[in-house]
């Protein structure tokens, strides 16, 4: 970690305040080594790419029933894949979900590959996607940076580069902050931090567990972050 560590009280808040999400380990049980199925990961990272957590949850649910594991996916008739899948949009990742399971199936004897580049090298998987399944499922270190942690990040920096600028110094942000211990509850504190407290309008910096040195909060101008470039 660096000067900059503020993983410990988000961390204490995530342990009381997380959001109780279908695909998630409780706090309690990842702080005793215990971490959730890799493709339970996957499955939500995927549903979550373009689609709010509220929609995603039944979608979610329905596909673990009907294909419980990686190598059931694989085994699905495509044209089932898409059905149970319409209604969350974006066709194109249904279609790279059905490849990717049948590429773990097939070449990886059902086990996903446990870090980042490995990840990224399967259809589907990108950079953000790759990093949540690495923290999550596998407490790899990776800087995990959503919309919500962009918000989080330049907010706390009141940072007046503008995205995408500042892409590349939120991810260093990112990857000085996360703790060798618990980097998939870092990672899902950040998200749950800027979905319910930093969010785009009217944060409750007041709620804020590390508001403390947050610049944005103390300038009184949080929600004026991040700035986007001219298009
Ligand atoms: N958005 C993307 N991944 C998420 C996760 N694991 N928890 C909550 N929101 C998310």
């Amino acid at each position: 970690a660096s000067s900059d560590d503020f993983s410990a009280p988000l961390l204490a808040w995530y342990d009381r305040h997380h959001r109780h999400l279908p695909w998630r380990t409780p706090p309690a049980e990842t702080k005793h080594g215990v971490l959730p199925d890799p493709y339970r990961v996957w499955l939500s990272e995927v549903m979550l790419q373009q689609t709010t957590v509220g929609a995603v949850q039944r979608y979610y649910l329905d596909f673990l029933d009907a294909w419980p594991t990686v190598d059931a996916l694989a085994a699905a008739e495509t044209e089932d894949v898409m059905r149970a899948w319409a209604g969350l949009g974006y066709y194109s990742r249904a279609r790279n979900l059905k490849k990717c399971a049948e590429a773990v199936a097939n070449d990886h004897a059902g086990r996903f590959p446990d870090t980042e580049a490995g990840l990224k090298a399967l259809p589907g998987i990108g950079d953000y996607t790759a990093a949540a399944i690495a923290a999550i499922a596998f407490n790899r270190p990776a800087a995990v940076v959503d919309g919500n942690v962009e918000r989080v990040v330049t907010r706390r920096a009141a940072m007046e580069t503008p995205l995408p600028q500042a892409k590349p110094m939120i991810r260093e942000i990112v990857a000085n902050a996360v703790p060798d211990h618990r980097p998939g509850d870092f990672a899902q504190a950040m998200m749950d931090l800027g979905a319910t407290i930093c969010t785009p309008r009217r944060p409750a910096c007041v709620l804020c567990p590390i508001g403390t040195d947050c610049a944005g909060r103390v300038l009184g101008e949080a929600e004026r972050f991040p700035l986007k470039a001219a298009k």
